[in-house]
C-alpha cells in the first residue's frame, strides 16, 4: 500500500513538473510573439507597366523602396490597389489619366482595408511623383483613415521633382499625426542601383531615429 501511494506521489510530481514547464514555455512564446508584432506600418502605391527611364518593369519603383524599408524595420507592408484597375500600361496613357484625377480633384477608390491603425506607432506613407503630387489615390487614403497620433514618413520615386513637397502635403492632409523628414528615390536608381538606395534608406532610418 505504501508502495502504491509513493508511486503516486512521483507520478503526480512528474505531471505537475511538465504542465508547468508546459505552461511557462507558452508564457514564453507569447512574450515572444508580442516583441515581434510589428509597430510600423508601410503603405505605398506604387505601378508596373512601362515607366519612364526604366521601360517595362515588373516590380514598380516606390515597390522596391517599401519592400527595403520593410526589410530594414520589420514593418508590415500595405499597397493600395485600385478597385477598377482604370491605369494605363503605357507611360503616355498614364500621363494623360493622371493629369485628368488631378484636374478633377478626383478621389479614386481603392481595395480593401488598412490593416487597423491602432496598432502601429510610425507608418511610412510612400508613392511615385505624378505630376509633382501624390498620386490622388493617396489623398483618398489619407482621408479615409484617422492618421491623428500617428508617426508619419513620406517617401517618393521620381525622375527628377524629388519629394515634391510629399511632407507638406502629407501635413496638411493629416493635420494631427507628426510629419518627419521624407526620402525621395530616383526611380531608375530603384532598378537598377539597389545597393546604393538600400544604403540610403538606411542611413535616412537612422538619421530620423526610426531604426
Ligand atoms: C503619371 C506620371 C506622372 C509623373 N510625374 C512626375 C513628376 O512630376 N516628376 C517626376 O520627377 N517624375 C514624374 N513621374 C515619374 C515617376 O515619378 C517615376 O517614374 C516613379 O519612380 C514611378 O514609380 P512607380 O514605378 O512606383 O510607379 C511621373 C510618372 C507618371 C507615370
Amino acid at each position: 500500500m505504501k508502495k502504491r501511494f509513493a508511486f503516486l506521489l512521483v507520478m503526480v510530481l512528474i505531471l505537475t513538473g511538465c504542465v508547468s514547464s508546459f505552461a511557462s514555455t507558452a508564457e514564453a512564446d507569447e512574450t515572444e510573439a508580442a516583441a515581434d508584432a510589428a509597430d510600423t506600418l508601410v503603405i505605398y502605391f506604387s505601378r508596373t507597366g512601362e515607366q519612364y527611364t526604366v521601360g517595362v518593369i515588373e516590380k514598380g519603383n516606390t515597390a522596391i523602396v517599401a519592400e527595403m524599408i520593410a526589410e530594414e524595420t520589420g514593418a508590415d507592408l500595405f499597397e493600395v490597389l485600385p478597385v477598377d484597375d482604370h491605369y494605363p500600361m503605357t507611360y503616355d496613357a498614364l500621363t494623360d489619366v493622371a493629369k485628368q484625377e488631378q484636374t478633377d480633384n478626383a478621389r479614386p477608390a481603392y481595395s480593401g482595408e488598412l490593416p487597423d491603425l491602432g496598432s502601429y506607432s510610425t507608418i511610412f506613407i510612400g508613392a511615385p511623383v505624378w505630376w509633382g503630387d501624390w498620386p490622388m489615390i493617396m489623398y483618398t487614403v489619407f482621408e479615409n483613415n484617422d492618421f491623428a497620433g500617428k508617426t508619419l514618413v513620406p517617401f517618393s520615386t521620381h525622375e527628377g521633382s524629388g519629394l515634391s513637397g510629399f511632407d507638406k502635403k502629407l501635413q496638411s492632409a493629416c493635420p494631427d499625426a507628426e510629419v518627419l523628414e521624407g526620402l525621395a528615390v530616383r526611380g531608375n536608381d530603384a532598378q537598377n542601383d539597389q545597393d546604393a538606395v538600400r544604403e540610403s534608406v538606411a542611413s535616412w532610418l537612422a538619421e530620423i531615429e526610426v531604426l
